[in-house]
């Protein structure tokens, strides 16, 4: 089942348009609407006095129209009597300024008020709304984590923050070990001593800021789960879903709070500019819970907050496209008509702001065709990958916290780089947990694992050992879970398997380049490393490139070593050819390849939909420009009904989508 639709504020607009609203959602396909998340003010106007009637009505018409609704919480934002109860129940940033009322998403969590009148106001919709047979389920609030939301630096969140330790450390004493507070005399002696890590002369202890991420994270998941316990009690028919921000948002641990959900979604306001990073996010959103996910935030237009930039036509259909590719099973659009009101006056929707459908309608309304015609073909599909990106929060908060390089400010830099080079080659991708369960995967990749337990290391020497693939990258094993360097040599808990140590390493000045030259038995060819290099010193391992100038002329950049059944690669540089380079010969030994042989370069995407014994390809072009793409297969282009084989042109922005035969 794919579920098609948009987000729509019915409270925005006036009663009398809803019914031709309605009409056009029909004629366009849809089956599911999001309502109520932004409407908290309507839905009760002062406390404990609640207005259902106006939400009734419309989740009724869309009902009479064939289309179902999914209810939002309405927590992300609240009602200026909410600060007349509690004038403190705004967020707290960094600097230690207090978030005026206004925009959405600033609320703190640990206002007692804030947490009452939530769970208030979702018992009251889940008991109005549990037996609905128009609503099929919940999304729990808008985004958490989102605009620094998950990181309140108040008096209250300090506290606690301070409970939160005690009962992770048990004594002061264990505490004051863990972080090394001799460094600098930061020997608190009291529990309420220890700061929120607002803004000070310089940096905080790398101890304290990585139990403050682990902490904010907790404390938002904390209320997510207060309300998803109140909807499983309360309308246990209906399903629960959040849509997070893009997954290189760092705030929160996403596998465990799309625990708390039946499915997982994302907002998608990436897939235009940066269609790699967009791929990458559905990719993660299908891995958190091994299963499809949604998006409930499509783009269809300009966005409020970037340059007024209409997309181009077809934008819309590729990039709802390539979320399907990836395993998503609902598009929602955002938002079904531009606003003439508020803040988001000039954020596009699928009707423009005089309501009337135009070139975008249609785009939706033709997509919405074509996806009942996919509806039976894509029915027990979803991507199939043989690798693993290994994924770890408290690896991207510390590094983020260390970035060493401007260039490193984004933690999410070591993942990019892989993940581009395996999408160029047409790989598909899950990312998983450094304790995930990684059989069944031919390679694994740890990116940069900065953190790095003995339960991660065990892991990763088991796979390796009973046949697997691993390639380490730069960074990986220098901290415990304390965010203390280790007392070993670098890798850390990994220099045994990969049988390698780090003797020195730098990152290197913007543009700076470093040539390496790859050995004979890896391709030979010489690659530049760019913004990090190791010196690494085999132990156990062959080299398998060494520099080929700069600082560490001669020295090993990258090693291999056969272990157990299996082997390992420590990559000690970075460097989009050289990474590619490596990759293409790990592939090889590891005996992955692509699920359907397409020869398209970059920005032509492949991405692969199997099961029932189906293969539905997508050819998805990312470019203004008409593109070639080869084809292995013989296949049947499911759109048009025609057979296709061999060269294949796509459209500027076109998508191909063609069942292998
Ligand atoms: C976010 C929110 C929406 C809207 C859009 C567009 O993702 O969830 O309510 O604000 O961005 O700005
Ligand atoms: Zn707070």
């Amino acid at each position: 089942m794919i579920y098609y639709g948009a987000d729509y504020y019915p409270e925005e607009w006036p009663r009398e348009r809803w019914a031709r609203d309605a009409e056009l959602m029909q004629e366009a396909g849809f089956n599911l609407v999001r309502l109520g998340e932004l409407a908290w003010s309507r839905l009760e106007p002062e406390p404990d006095r609640y207005d259902w009637a106006w939400l009734d009505d419309i989740v009724a018409l869309l009902h009479e129209h064939g289309i179902a609704t999914l209810l939002g919480t309405p927590t992300t934002v609240a009602p200026p009597w909410i600060v007349d109860l509690d004038p403190e129940v705004t967020l707290v940033w960094e600097d230690g300024t207090r978030s005026s009322y206004g925009y959405w998403s600033n609320y703190c969590v640990s206002s007692p008020v804030f947490r009452e009148r939530s769970r208030r106001i979702v018992e009251a919709m889940a008991h109005h709304y549990a037996d609905n047979p128009a609503v099929i389920g919940w999304q729990v609030d808008n985004e958490f984590g989102v605009m620094g939301r998950a990181r309140c630096y108040c008096d209250r969140c300090r506290e606690a923050f301070q409970r939160w330790l005690r009962a992770r450390y048990g004594t002061l004493e264990a505490l004051r070990t863990a972080w090394g507070a001799t460094f600098w005399s930061h020997e608190y002696t009291d529990w309420a001593q220890i700061p929120a890590p607002r803004r000070t002369t310089g940096p905080h202890n790398p101890g304290l800021l990585l139990d403050w991420a682990r902490f904010c994270s907790d404390r938002t998941l904390e209320f997510a789960r207060m309300q998803c316990d109140i909807l499983r009690t309360l309308a246990p028919r209906q399903l629960l879903t959040h849509n997070l921000l893009a997954a290189q948002f760092t705030h929160l641990d996403n596998y465990r709070l799309s625990e708390l959900f039946d499915v997982i979604g994302w907002d998608n306001y990436v897939a235009a500019e940066h269609p790699e990073a967009a791929a990458l996010s559905h990719d993660a959103f299908r891995s958190y819970k091994r299963r499809s996910f949604w998006v409930l935030e499509q783009q269809c237009g300009a966005k409020f907050w970037a340059p007024y930039a209409a997309l181009p036509r077809g934008a819309v259909r590729l990039a709802s496209y390539q979320g399907i590719a990836h395993g998503a099973d609902a598009i929602l659009f955002f938002r079904w008509r531009s606003g003439l009101i508020g803040a988001e006056q000039y954020h596009a929707g699928i009707l423009p702001h005089d309501g009337r459908p135009g070139r975008t309608y249609e785009e939706v309304r033709n997509l919405g065709q074509e996806l009942i015609r996919l509806r039976a073909a894509l029915a027990g599909t979803l991507p199939r990958a043989e690798v693993a990106l290994v994924l770890s929060y408290e690896s991207l908060w510390a590094l983020e916290q260390q970035p060493h390089h401007a260039a490193l400010g984004d933690p999410w830099r070591y993942h990019d780089g892989v993940y581009r080079c395996l999408l160029e080659q047409h790989i598909p991708v899950d990312f998983v947990p450094p304790v995930a369960d990684l059989t069944g995967y031919r390679l694994v990749i740890a990116p940069a694992l900065f953190v790095l337990d003995a339960r991660a290391a065990e892991n990763l020497t088991r796979y390796v050992e009973a046949g697997g693939t691993l390639l380490a990258t730069v960074r990986t094993g220098q901290k415990d879970a304390h965010n203390r360097v280790v007392d070993v040599p670098f890798p850390g808990l990994l220099a045994g398997l990969l049988g390698v140590t780090v003797r020195e390493f730098t990152s290197c000045p913007a543009g700076d380049l470093t040539p390496v030259a790859i050995a004979p038995a890896w391709g030979g060819e010489e690659a530049p490393a760019d913004t990090w290099c190791e010196w690494l010193e085999p132990v156990e391992a062959e080299p398998v490139a060494r520099y080929a100038g700069g600082l560490y002329a001669g020295e090993a950049a990258a090693t291999w070593r056969q272990a157990g059944r299996g082997g390992a690669m420590y990559l000690g540089a970075m460097g989009h050819a050289l990474t590619a380079r490596l990759l293409e010969q790990l592939l090889v030994r590891a005996g992955v390849r692509p699920p359907v042989e397409v020869e398209a370069a970059w920005p032509v995407e492949v991405a692969v939909r199997e099961g029932a014994g189906r293969r539905i390809v997508f050819l998805l072009n990312h470019s203004g420009e008409a593109r070639p793409a080869r084809l292995g297969f013989r296949g049947r282009d499911l759109l048009q009904g025609a057979d296709v084989a061999g060269t294949v042109e796509l459209a500027p922005f076109g998508v191909l989508v063609v069942e292998a035969l």
